[in-house]
């Protein structure tokens, strides 16, 4: 199973106790930490993190540095840690932006757990669908020009291929917390069939418990993807 969550709320949590947004941003690192642990032991073998979208650009000076700030003590807090739990990590996003010595701890990070087979965690840095949609269809207009694709011959699956997440399955269920009911620019090819689960605790206070109860709410929806199911078309005959 593939669970991707947008990280919000993380601001009001900091706001609502008259504390800086940034302490906010470092109460939901330590969740980041928490979830990560808990999630193989849960039935999650994909966890994908929203941390900071292509939009994030347009906030403060002092709160963009401040996220790549505690994203440098993520990875280097959490380096050998994610190798020792069997943890492959890879980033969904154009790193191009981002300032050399993350670009840096970003690679080290993805070759170290790249033989890693147990829980699969994305982190979407600098990630937007759309972004992701046009890198895509760049690589597959230039394949084509080059004469290696055929126009006629992509396909949804040649899509799939060339997105961040390639070899990836799609997420099956998508959490946002904080309240807030959209995607923001997350995961927009993917989420074509995901389960939506909007919470209204903050990702500061996300736990492990709160999570348990949304996986579980999950396992009790009947996903059809288009068919009628065979109980339910025998019901009607
Ligand atoms: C999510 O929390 C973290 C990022 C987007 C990086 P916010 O910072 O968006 O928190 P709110 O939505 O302002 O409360
Ligand atoms: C989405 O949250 C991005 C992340 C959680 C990284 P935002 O707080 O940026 O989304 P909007 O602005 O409320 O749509
Ligand atoms: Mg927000």
């Amino acid at each position: 199973m593939h669970v991707g969550i947008i990280m919000d709320g993380n601001g009001r949590w900091a706001t609502r106790q008259h504390l800086a947004r940034l302490i906010g941003h470092k109460n939901g690192a330590k969740r980041v930490k928490e979830i990560v642990k808990h999630s193989p032991g849960a039935g999650v073998n994909t966890l994908t993190l929203y941390a900071f979208s292509t939009e994030n650009w347009k906030r403060a000076a002092h709160e963009v540095e401040g996220l790549m700030k505690l994203f440098r003590k993520y990875m280097r807090d959490n380096f050998d840690k994610l190798d020792e739990n069997n943890v492959r990590v890879r980033f969904l996003g154009d790193p191009a932006p981002l300032a050399a010595d993350i670009r840096q701890q970003m690679q080290d990070l993805t070759a170290l757990t790249a033989g890693n087979t147990g829980l699969n965690l994305n982190i979407a840095i600098n990630y937007g669908g759309q972004d992701e949609l046009v890198r895509a269809v760049q690589k597959i207009a230039q394949k084509a020009a080059a004469g290696e694709i055929p126009p006629a011959q992509i396909t949804t699956q040649t899509i799939d291929e060339h997105l961040d997440t390639a070899g990836q399955t799609d997420p099956d269920l998508i959490i946002r917390t904080a309240g807030e009911m959209r995607l923001s620019n997350f995961m927009t090819w993917q989420s074509a069939y995901s389960e939506l689960v909007f919470v209204e605790e903050t990702w500061p206070e996300f736990t492990p418990a709160l999570y348990d109860r949304v996986l579980s709410g999950f396992r009790t929806r009947t996903r059809r993807f288009g068919a009628v199911p065979a109980d339910m078309a025998r019901a009607a005959e």
